[in-house]
């Protein structure tokens, strides 16, 4: 019995369309299974929308939708937007079917039965104005590590450091900002801690993954597997856990499900089958690295507790670029798929992807000079024109029929490279199978230029007549070996040469005494490709004030400098470290040490300096009367070392920033009160004071 392969891409959420971005992983996933296909493997290509979840329940309700009617309008999108780029699944379902109820339920009752699942009660953010648990994704404030703004309650985008959203300074609720309150609530877990060695084993001993992710995942389960939160309080759009009202299982436990339920959807709904075919198959997931965590460590556990099989291979790779930047929308260069097969064949797409991917997890560029050269010079100038210029030349001086192979030497090195192609693609190597493509037809164009056929035929019809059905062999030769990537092209190549569907195995035959089809001309150069991707803006210049990381730090001693009388030793605590600062205070305090305590406010990025053979590691905050007759610390006296201080809406610095640069920010003091541009300097739990009345702060 043949093999059975199950190939799946990850599901899009039935949230938004798709971009240029989803593309590369179906047109990844599309190639290798039609390359499969083409080899005479038995693969089946699944995938389908991932309906679940907090977001689209939400953005169902501000559109007035029910979620049922908004994740449809979504599943006839993302359809039709597949279709457009001709990515050949099998089977397109959705996670919001009975199928997928149906596995997900029986997954969790299995897992149950093995004592996999427990309850237990855990502390969550709670919107009382919205009566709903807030995910992560719905709390936003500022990064407890950076001081940045706006952070949602997973990870600062900023300092890429991770929390939970309880953590976070100055938390509020995104839907309608008010600050939420922490909530108990019960919750179903899956012990993921208790497949360590299973999963250590599962990993190290899988010869497909790419090396360095490899390493990425058994480092992680050496670090210490936490089990994992499996369910959701409602409001939910979602299956409801079983025996429970206001409980729902978590969209990313029903989410991989859904590739069951889609192979259960192409056995028209038979779900013993598709376990059973699940369970024989070879299974490989493509996928982007955002969610390597999911596939080799929750699933497949999941998948083992429940005696399904876990995937053999998970191909990673990496996210699209537009131009060397990520995609966004505010730059302009976030494109959805249908706004770029606007402006160019999506058959164009697929080729410059295809050229583009490697077996690694390497960022791909879209570069929009680049893509139109490629295109213009390779797809078209290269290959579509040979192709053109052979066929209607036998069209012409042939009346369409073709003679017997003159350079079989020429055609034996052509199906070596062939072979090599064909490898390529079955090792995920589509970029090397493009350059063997475009050496083959390089090969054709030299030897139709050589021969010179339109003289030649003046003198030797014969000839002539054995080099064009040479030509005419490479024209089939690379027709088949792009179709995985042009599957149009290809077909429409096979018209022209009117042969029936080519596979790989026709690699090897010969095409003598034919009679080819017309000759028409299928892809045009792009003149200009109509996106509109706006020029650089200046950058804005940049607030001096977001270069400065200030600090709530603790007086702990003050001592005299012993070469300069002018000048303290003061050492702080500033949360997780001490410091020492040298600070030009002397004349000012008449006794020093009623500093000793105080909270007051240190410049923590500050380069450190050698000030009279000690070293300042940093600087303080004081406010000097106009006439620098009085000068007091600035202070935090409720806040506690270490805090951020911040005006709200600048940012806070990361690089070490210099003296001259401190200087050219503006603080100053008005009523006691500490002010960058009228906006007073604070912490999360107080604003800043000075015992000055009004003055400069340096
Ligand atoms: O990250 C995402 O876009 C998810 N919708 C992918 C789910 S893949 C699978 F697990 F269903
Ligand atoms: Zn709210």
């Amino acid at each position: 019995m043949k093999e059975k392969i199950l190939v799946t891409s990850a599901l899009p959420y039935a949230n938004g369309p798709l971009h240029i971005g989803h593309m590369v992983e179906y047109i990844q996933t599309d190639v290798y299974v039609r390359a499969l296909k083409m080899a005479g493997k038995d693969v089946i290509y699944l995938c389908a929308d991932d309906t679940h979840g907090t977001p689209i329940e939400v953005n169902a309700a501000k559109e007035k939708k029910t979620p049922e009617q908004f994740i449809k309008e979504w599943f006839r999108k993302h359809k039709q937007e597949l279709e457009a780029y001709h990515i050949g699944q099998d089977s397109f379902y959705t996670t919001h079917s009975k199928e997928s109820q149906h596995f997900t339920e029986l997954i969790f009752s299995r897992l149950k039965e093995k004592g996999l699942i427990y309850t237990k009660d855990i502390e969550l953010m709670y919107c009382e104005h919205d009566k709903r648990f807030l995910p992560d994704r719905f709390v936003k404030g500022i990064c407890p590590k950076c001081g940045a703004k706006d952070q949602y309650g997973d990870i600062c985008e900023s300092c890429g450091t991770t929390y939970t959203p309880v953590d976070l300074i100055q938390s509020y609720c995104v839907l309608c900002k008010n600050t939420p309150v922490r909530k108990k609530s019960n919750h179903y877990f899956f012990k993921l801690s208790s497949f360590s060695k299973k999963l250590e084993k599962y990993i190290g001993g899988n010869k497909n993954l790419q090396p360095e992710i490899k390493n990425q995942i058994l480092n992680w389960i050496k670090g210490g597997l936490e089990d994992w939160n499996i369910s959701r309080d409602a409001p939910y759009f979602g299956f409801r856990i079983p025996g429970e009202k206001e409980k729902y299982f978590y969209v990313w436990l029903d989410a991989p499900v859904g590739y069951i339920s889609s192979l259960a959807n192409y056995l028209k709904g038979d779900l013993k089958k598709a376990e059973k075919q699940w369970n024989e198959s070879k299974i490989i997931h493509f996928i982007g690295k955002d969610i390597i965590y999911f596939h080799l460590l929750f699933w497949p556990a999941v998948l083992m507790g429940s005696d399904f099989t876990p995937p053999e291979n998970v191909v990673v790779h990496g996210f699209l670029n537009v131009n060397k930047e990520k995609m966004s929308k505010s730059r302009g260069t976030f494109f959805t798929a249908e706004d770029f097969r606007k402006a160019a064949e999506p058959e164009f797409f697929r080729y410059y992807i295809a050229g583009s991917l490697t077996h690694t997890m390497t960022d791909i560029d879209l570069d929009i000079e680049n893509f139109k050269a490629r295109i213009n010079n390779e797809l078209v100038a290269n290959i579509a024109n040979f192709a053109y210029r052979t066929l209607s030349f036998a069209n012409r001086a042939f009346d369409s029929k073709l003679s017997k192979i003159r350079d079989r030497m020429l055609l034996e090195e052509i199906e070596r490279k062939s072979g090599e192609a064909v490898k390529a693609y079955e090792s995920l190597d589509f970029r090397k199978a493009v350059s063997i493509i475009l050496d083959i037809s390089s090969m054709g164009n030299r030897y139709f230029q050589d021969n010179q056929p339109w003289e030649l035929v003046k003198t030797n019809k014969g000839e002539t007549h054995k080099t064009i059905t040479d030509c005419v062999n490479i024209v089939k030769t690379l027709s088949i070996l792009v179709k995985p990537i042009l599957p149009e092209f290809s077909r429409e190549i096979e018209k022209q040469l009117n042969i029936k569907e080519q596979n790989f195995s026709d690699l090897s035959k010969k095409l003598e005494n034919h009679k080819i089809g017309e000759a028409k001309i299928i892809l045009k150069k792009i003149e200009e490709l109509k996106l509109d991707i706006p020029k650089k803006k200046e950058e804005e210049p940049e607030e001096p004030f977001s270069r400065l990381n200030l600090r709530v730090a603790k007086i702990k001693s003050v001592s005299e400098h012993y070469k300069a009388d002018k000048l303290l030793l003061i050492n702080v605590d500033l949360g997780k470290e001490t410091r020492q600062i040298v600070a030009g205070l002397r004349p000012f305090y008449e006794n020093p040490q009623i500093l000793v305590g105080k909270h007051i406010v240190v410049v923590s990025n500050l380069e450190h300096a050698d000030l009279r053979g000690e070293k300042s590691e940093g600087m303080l905050l004081a406010a000097e009367t106009n006439d620098v007759k009085t000068v007091r610390v600035v202070e935090a006296p409720k806040s506690k070392p270490g805090d951020q201080v911040y005006v709200e809406g600048i940012g806070t610095g990361k690089k070490t920033v210099k003296f001259d640069e401190f200087m050219k920010v503006s603080i100053y003091v008005q009523e006691n009160k500490v002010l960058y541009k009228g906006s007073q300097l604070q912490t999360d739990k107080e604003k800043l004071v000075s015992e000055v009345k009004e003055g400069k702060v340096r």
